[in-house]
């Protein structure tokens, strides 16, 4: 059951716009001169970061989704991770970019790696959006991070609570009545 609850701007639309010009220079600086970039967005919290991100980056990309388990209707992590729908295609000798929306306790991000890096692709690496590292309990860090929040939870540019408030444009923080 949703508690009522409201939502105070943490990171307005212009502020992610721009840090995402940022990062994906670096992106591409990073991939320069591959043309076997496969792009993989872990749904569903990525699906806007991705479609922005990927239209900053003019070289060969490709674009992949893959679904873990998330928090379902919950705002505490189950710290178990399930892959809910795999990947189309094969990454062997591929160069991947993990896109994911937020790094928490870090269960996501670090299982979905070991998975895609058992895989053989010729380089892996991890971007996202939001970080909030007081929360860590796996150790593991994106390689590009987006903005580091504090220990609030979030909403809106893809994020939801309770599978709402993704349409927002900015990232808010949920306060509780
Ligand atoms: P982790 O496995 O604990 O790192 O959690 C990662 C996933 O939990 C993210 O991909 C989000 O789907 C979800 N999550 C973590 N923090 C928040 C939040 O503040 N709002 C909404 N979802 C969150």
């Amino acid at each position: 059951m949703k508690r009522p609850y409201v939502i105070d701007e943490l990171i307005t639309a212009k502020a992610i716009a721009a840090r995402i010009e940022e990062l994906s220079k670096e992106i591409k600086d990073e991939f320069d001169g591959t043309d076997k970039l496969i792009v993989v967005g872990l749904l569903r919290g990525s699906f806007i970061f991705i479609a922005d991100l990927v239209r900053e980056l003019d070289m060969p990309v490709e674009v992949d989704f893959l679904e873990a388990s998330s928090y379902g209707d919950e705002i505490e992590s189950s710290r178990e991770v399930r892959i809910l729908k795999d990947l189309r295609g094969t990454i062997e000798g591929r160069d991947v970019l993990v896109v994911e929306d937020i790094v928490d306790t870090g269960f996501t991000l670090s299982h979905v790696v070991s998975l895609l890096a058992s895989r053989k692709p010729a380089r892996i690496k991890s971007i996202a959006l939001l970080d909030k590292p007081t929360r860590r309990e796996i150790s593991i860090k994106a390689d590009w991070t987006g903005f580091e929040i504090p220990d609030e939870f979030v909403v809106g540019y893809g994020i939801d609570y309770a599978q709402r408030n993704r349409n927002l444009g900015y990232i808010g923080t949920v306060r509780f009545n």
